[in-house]
């Protein structure tokens, strides 16, 4: 079958879909988007989190056909026209990413906590990302990166 959806902006289209393959595994392997990770294949990692319709879901855990006629934004379209996106930056700015298997679900979990909660605490950052595992970090790293891009997206706020 074919698949056509918004993905990042544009209309894109996937053939020869097979209707209960993974919504994951059409972006990594047939719209060439690698950015979200294959880390378990059974939703409870986190590492191939995207929005699906503005909401953040697990693509491993939606069938293809479930995708076609949605709206899809990938760790890929997060990146602003100038570079990497404020949430992205502060990944790499705090020392975030090692192995960076986890790091494009956190870094959608992360961009959807700070648009509906610009000045989260600990405990509303821990929640926000309880679904995504991390096996090198440790999590403090990651923490400091998500309070570092609230700091950022509140001053570029504040710059306009
Ligand atoms: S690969 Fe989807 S939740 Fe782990
Ligand atoms: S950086 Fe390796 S799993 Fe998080």
């Amino acid at each position: 079958m074919r698949i056509s959806a918004t993905v990042n902006g544009e209309t894109v289209h996937a053939d020869d879909v097979w209707p209960g393959e993974s919504l994951l595994y059409v972006l990594r392997e047939r719209l060439g988007l690698p950015g979200s990770k294959n880390a378990c294949d059974q939703g409870e990692c986190g590492s191939c989190t995207i929005y699906l319709d503005g909401e953040v879901v697990c693509s491993c855990l939606v069938a293809a056909g479930q995708a076609q006629g949605r709206d899809i934004v990938t760790v890929e379209g997060l990146a602003e026209a100038t570079g990497l996106h404020p949430v992205q930056e502060a990944f790499v700015q705090a020392g975030a990413v090692q192995c960076g298997f986890c790091t494009p679900g956190l870094i959608v979990a992360a961009h959807d906590l700070l648009r509906r909660v610009p000045e989260p605490d600990d405990l509303e950052i821990r929640e926000a990302l309880a679904g995504n595992l991390c096996r090198c970090t440790g999590y403090e790293k990651i923490m400091d990166a998500v309070r570092l891009a609230a700091r950022s997206l509140r001053l570029r706020e504040d710059a306009r």
